[in-house]
């Protein structure tokens, strides 16, 4: 994902001459700024995200300490690609002490303001050059409280610490370009206080025990978005092994959480994963799972490879279903823009459904379009569109509602085969990427050779109950 410089600069020239390489015509007008972008443009997460660069690598080498100060010490080194001559650039930093700098291993110099650290390396970077930013801090992470999207961020648990980061929270515990369009390959080294396991994105790549204190090493090679990385960190049971179709499982689950054990979370992901697979297309990733931690929140999110639930979800297959569905739908097949986000609540909510009518746990899926479709009153489903839903109704019902209902309303029009190989070519054609609604659109199209212009238009931006389409 590259983010033109033009996108959305406020800085202005200043050692541009420097590199030669530039292709850029030398008339002033063309004369291309060499500051990356404070944003990444998206109304929907103002700041959130930068220009000028691809992130690559996400390195973090956390000490996390539950209840000291600080809580959070370590190093973040991130590894990008210039998309443009490079003199000076943004990451997406909220608090936290900043100690040091570096760019290829030379001190740089930074400023802070609101969410940004502003970074100038010693020498300008060329358009095209690699380069790894090292940014020493600590800290305690501010949990964030939104008003429209609750409580989230970095929160305390009985026993450590859970973070859980849609749409913004990740720079609130590491410097990022925390915008979905800009997903990179992460490792993590967590030293936690001994007695303490720390978990966190993909497969487990190594445990030491030093003194008071044991490292945690986790490794997560496929593209991820910054709000899907997380850490959670606390006592738990762990099972791990292998679902019948062969992708690794790890479930862990806070001990003190009633309501769910290690095995009951574990059997449900396994047999969600397979089913998913052979419904939705190979499963995306190396590994699969999940965490339920002893949260005071009601919260689940779909956080590549190991979904995150709070006490009172992890027993659930629904929500099960949903967040694995995630997997695919999310994390593989990334949002562009947040205004996307029906791409994976809508086809969330969808699975949700299935699992209800192949499991028997719920109403068939032609029940849940019917008894919403009835809802002839709801404005909240009916006058906000899925595929423009607005910032306020980022995570409303006509999201995961009317979105979900879209989908279905789409596989009454082109037939099963047609619509299941819909999902299909979604998640083969963009895996590991980023997609646009629009590409939906066009997709939906090419595999059903029908005109579905009107269809989409109604049920995904129309402000009325569709009645005809
Ligand atoms: N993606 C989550 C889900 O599975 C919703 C996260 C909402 N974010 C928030 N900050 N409340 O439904
Ligand atoms: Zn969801």
């Amino acid at each position: 994902p590259r983010l033109p410089l033009s996108a959305l600069l406020v800085g202005v020239l200043t050692a541009c001459s420097s590199n030669g390489g530039s292709a850029r015509s030398p008339t002033a007008a063309s004369v291309a700024p060499a500051v990356g972008a404070v944003s990444a443009g998206d109304a929907y997460v103002p700041g959130d995200g930068n220009g000028g660069y691809d992130v690559q690598h996400y390195s973090l080498d956390l000490r996390i300490t539950p209840k000291a100060t600080p809580e959070l010490a370590g190093t973040a080194t991130v590894t990008a690609v210039a998309t443009g001559p490079l003199t000076r650039f943004d990451l997406d930093l909220t608090g936290l002490n900043v100690s040091e700098v570096t760019v290829d291993g030379r001190t740089a110099s930074y400023t802070r303001r609101d969410s940004e650290l502003t970074v100038t390396p010693a020498a300008p970077i060329a358009r095209g050059g690699r380069f790894a930013v090292r940014v020493r801090y600590s800290g305690i992470p501010r949990q964030i409280d939104d008003p429209v999207l609750g409580r989230y961020g970095w929160l305390s648990t009985s026993d450590g610490v859970f973070t859980g980061d849609e749409p913004s929270g990740a720079h609130t515990w590491f410097p990022s370009n925390d915008h979905p369009e800009d997903k990179a390959s992460f490792d993590f080294r967590l030293t936690v206080p001994h007695g303490l396991t720390a978990i966190a994105n993909g497969i487990q790549t190594g445990t030491a025990t030093t003194g008071n204190s044991t490292t945690y090493r986790w490794r997560e090679d496929a593209p991820m978005a910054t709000y899907l990385a997380m850490v959670d960190v606390g006592r738990f049971k762990v099972r791990t092994g292998r679902t019948p179709g062969g992708v690794p499982v790890y479930a862990a689950v806070d001990p003190t959480v009633t309501t769910t054990t290690a095995d009951k979370l574990y059997d449900t992901t396994a047999r969600v994963v397979d089913t998913w697979a052979k419904l939705f297309g190979p499963y995306p990733f190396a590994s699969a799972g999940g965490v339920v931690d002893n949260l005071q929140v009601g919260f689940a999110l779909e956080t590549q490879t190991k979904p995150e639930y709070g006490p009172a979800m992890g027993a659930d297959p629904t929500t099960i279903a949903h967040e694995l569905s995630h997997q695919w739908f999310g994390d593989s097949v990334t949002v562009t823009h947040w205004s996307d986000i029906w791409l994976n609540e809508g086809f969330a909510t969808y699975a949700e459904w299935l699992w209800g009518e192949r499991s028997g746990t719920g109403p068939s899926v032609q029940a849940q379009f019917d008894q919403r479709y009835r809802q002839t009153g709801s404005p909240d489903l009916w006058t906000v569109p899925p595929a423009a839903p607005g910032r306020a109704q980022l995570f409303g019902r006509s999201v995961y509602e009317r979105g979900g209902m879209t989908l279905h309303a789409l596989r009454q029009k082109v037939g099963d085969a047609k619509f299941f190989a819909i999902l299909r070519a979604w998640t083969s054609e963009h895996r590991h990427g980023n997609a646009t609604t629009g590409q939906f659109i066009a997709l939906a199209e090419r595999v059903s050779g029908k005109d579905l212009g009107r269809f989409f238009q109604v049920w995904l931006y129309g402000k009325k109950r569709p009645t005809s389409w």
